[in-house]
């Protein structure tokens, strides 16, 4: 009798470009590689893991939606004690009711599709004993194991945009322009968005910055004529004052000052120290949404077809990734274990640096 394979498949954590096209490159190549298979989507991430709220998928489903953003099956967040829980908001284990869903469905593996933390959770899911093969996505690129994420492409695209329209306006006014970008705690996105369009200061949370340097350096600027500065700014960054307090610590010490972000506070001090008007731009979660580009396209197409090939050959507890340009499994555990922040001696950090891109140290 012929065995039919039956796959769920999880879009989790906060979205971005890619997931669509990452379904559909699983589901067509499951579809095309295997004799019987059954896939099912989990609704709102863990949400319908935990609730039992699926949709079954047929071929129509992963037709036409190469190009959409968000996910078609939505998503969430849940609360994740690092290394040991999902829990709901009283703090109850929800592994449990993960586990019977995965059982009455009789799954053979699920696909589990997340940034950093969600390749953290899905360790726990694997090691509860669910077959589980991750793909790596998000915009802030902080993924360990993998070279690059799908959605960060799109973003740094988006990104750069945002700071190619913020010159002209920069410049007809001389000020100051502050574009505080995502990416959590890494300095990725502003990083390439920086060098892409042209900042003239990138502050990124893996250099503190020292407020007097900047100053001086935007005065350099304005001896030399240019009357404005950009200043690409991750929303992680932190000075060097500022580094030893938690980030709890830091969020409420700006917010009694009235500053809802770090570009905020930065934008009021350097008008204070320089006498020149500053402006503070943060395109937010625009960063996250639209289209995938073409390269990310390719990027989830790709990784949505390499975990259809891991699944028929029932190789699971991997992380699908890309390293120097070929096509990997990385054990979960190894992709689970760290967060891959940016190294400072990172090479893009230096052709910023030979170029005169200041970073603030
Ligand atoms: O991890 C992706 C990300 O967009 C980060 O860059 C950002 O800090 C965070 O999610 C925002 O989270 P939320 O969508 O829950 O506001």
């Amino acid at each position: 009798m012929k065995r039919t394979t039956r796959v769920g498949i999880v879009t989790s954590g906060g979205d971005c470009q890619g997931l669509n096209a990452a379904i559909r490159g699983i589901g067509k190549a499951l579809l095309h590689d295997l004799d019987s298979v059954e896939i099912f989507g989990m609704r709102d991430g863990y949400r319908g893991l935990i609730d039992n709220d699926y949709q079954y998928m047929e071929a129509k489903d992963f037709s036409g939606i190469l190009t959409e953003g968000g996910t078609i099956l939505g998503t969430s967040r849940q609360r994740y004690i690092p290394g040991k829980a999902i829990v709901d908001e009283d703090g109850n284990d929800l592994m449990p009711a993960m586990l019977d869903t995965y059982n009455r469905l009789n799954l053979d593996c699920l696909v589990v599709m997340g940034g950093n933390g969600t390749q953290k959770s899905a360790k726990l899911l694997m090691d509860a004993g669910m077959n589980v093969v991750t793909l790596p996505k998000t915009i802030d690129n902080d993924i360990y194991g993998t070279d690059t994420t799908f959605g960060f492409q799109s973003a740094v695209d988006i990104a750069s945009n945002v700071i190619d329209y913020i010159h002209s306006t920069a410049s007809s006014h001389g000020r100051i322009f502050l574009v505080e970008l995502m990416g959590r705690d890494a300095g990725w996105l502003t990083l390439h968005a920086g060098i892409g369009s042209g900042a003239d200061v990138i502050l990124l949370p893996e250099i503190p910055y020292d407020f007097d340097k900047i100053v001086e350096g935007i005065e350099r600027r304005r001896k030399s004529g240019r009357n404005f500065s950009i200043i690409a700014v991750a929303e992680g960054a932190v000075s060097i004052t500022d580094q030893q307090l938690s980030e709890e610590e830091r969020r409420r010490a700006r917010e009694q000052l009235g500053h809802s972000t770090i570009s905020y506070r930065l934008a009021s001090e350097l008008e204070k120290a320089l006498g020149q008007e500053a402006r503070v731009t943060v395109p937010g979660h625009y960063q996250r949404g639209g289209p995938p580009c073409p390269y990310d396209r390719v990027l989830a197409t790709r990784f949505g077809a390499a975990a259809a090939r891991l699944i028929r050959d029932r190789q699971y507890g991997c992380m699908v990734g890309i390293q120097k340009g070929e096509i990997v499994a990385v054990p979960l555990a190894d992709a689970a274990s760290q967060t891959k922040f940016l190294p400072v001696d990172h090479p893009l950090i230096q052709t910023g640096r030979d170029i005169g891109i200041f970073f603030g140290d």
